[in-house]
């Protein structure tokens, strides 16, 4: 399974398997991976779901959809390597992926 590693604002790291075809949002979800909250449950309308990819991965996991930009819109701190993680589908692609979590979700 792709392993994906979130880092908290802290520092502290989760390294996790998540399956394939699940979001990276529900990944930290169901690893009780604190600082991701899916309040919308992953339909891109709440962004406590926000992340930063690590620069190594941005190409890999794509661009926002038009949707996600708007709601962007709506999170604190936004950077260019934000992203909604409800919007990112992990895969073998994905394998290694590392996100950071904004100071304001912890
Ligand atoms: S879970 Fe609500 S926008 Fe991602």
């Amino acid at each position: 399974m792709p392993k994906v590693t979130y880092i908290e604002h802290d520092g502290r790291e989760h390294a996790v398997e998540v399956k394939s075809g699940l979001s990276v949002m529900e990944g930290a979800v169901r690893n009780s991976v604190p600082g991701i909250d899916a309040d919308c449950g992953g339909a891109c309308a709440c962004a406590t779901c926000h992340v930063y990819v690590d620069e190594a991965w941005r190409e890999a996991t794509g661009k926002p959809s038009a949707m996600e930009e708007s709601m962007l819109d709506f999170a604190e701190a936004v950077e260019p390597n934000s992203r909604l993680s409800c919007q990112i589908r992990v895969s073998d692609a994905l394998d290694g992926l590392i996100v950071r979590l904004p100071a304001s979700q912890h």
